[in-house]
């Protein structure tokens, strides 16, 4: 499933070996993919062995007690660390995951790997250039869109209304469905992949929101909705537990009920 997009005639190499300190009572070794643009360099394969006894039990604890006390030319995204921010989203052990919820211990084989998420141009290091994926969701227009007055107190909702939100208004966005889908690596310029499809069916549910035909006339192309394979990959890899391929059946069943 992993696969890199990398620059131009580039191989990934070996890189540095930094070893673990000699007070270290417990050892786990990282290999960590690093890539500079503005060295000219080939990316390359960094390992760290890590006095894992001296930090805590999540691949976020470890890469940043890589970034203190090892090696702080290591770049990636972090902010909340506790899975609600989605920045620190990468490939891990050859799957996309949060570093902060992601325990090392849970990672199969010796040797934990970590690469950035795949098929995205990397900034630097584990950090990838995400507009496109930012420009795809901005595209479905994520807010509320309705003639009715906006009330002076809370919007209520039907407890069955609202309940059409649930399993879609839980996604933070970390990118590691689209990532993971393979008609998204293909197509990434043209289909907006699991991640803005989940979301774009999120507004089309909203029993408030009054752009429903708009909505789906914008989503009614060959290439942003349908280069859906119902591959899975998207529903296998979300931390948050969604499925984004049942929100895409879910807006093509939209189109096909609105044709009839
Ligand atoms: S089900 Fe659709 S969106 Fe999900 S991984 Fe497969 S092709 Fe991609
Ligand atoms: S659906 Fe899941 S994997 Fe995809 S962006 Fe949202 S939270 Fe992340
Ligand atoms: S740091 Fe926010 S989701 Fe991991």
């Amino acid at each position: 499933m992993v696969q890199f997009t990398l620059p131009r005639n580039s191989k990934v190499t070996k890189g540095k070996h930094h070893a673990a300190p000699a007070d270290a009572k417990t050892v786990k070794t990282f290999k960590v993919y690093r890539y500079d643009p503005e060295t000219g360099a080939n990316p390359r394969w960094d390992t760290y062995d890590v006095a894992v006894d001296q930090c805590g039990p999540m691949v976020l604890d470890a890469i940043l007690h890589i970034k203190n006390t090892m090696d702080p030319t290591l770049a990636f995204r972090r902010s909340c660390r506790e899975g609600v921010c989605g920045s620190c989203a990468m490939n891990i052990g050859g799957r996309n995951t949060l570093a902060c919820t992601h325990a090392w211990a849970d990672t199969p084989g010796e040797v934990v790997q970590i690469s950035p998420l795949p098929h995205m141009p990397v900034v630097k290091d584990l950090v990838p250039d995400l507009t496109l994926f930012f420009a795809q969701y901005s595209s479905i227009e994520p807010w509320l869109q309705t003639d009715t007055p906006t009330p002076q107190r809370e919007w209520t909702q039907a407890p069955a209304d609202r309940a059409r939100l649930d399993g879609l208004y839980e996604c933070i966005l970390c990118a590691c469905c689209s990532t993971s889908c393979p008609s998204y690596w293909w197509n990434g310029d043209k289909y907006l992949g699991p991640a803005a499809l989940l979301q774009a069916y999120r507004w089309l549910v909203d029993s408030r929101d009054e752009s429903t035909g708009d909505r789906l006339d914008g989503l009614e192309d060959p290439f942003k909705l349908y280069r859906c394979h119902t591959i899975m990959n998207c529903a296998q890899v979300c931390p948050k537990g969604l499925n984004p391929a049942k929100a895409i059946a879910g807006i093509k069943r939209m189109l096909v009920e609105r044709v009839v």
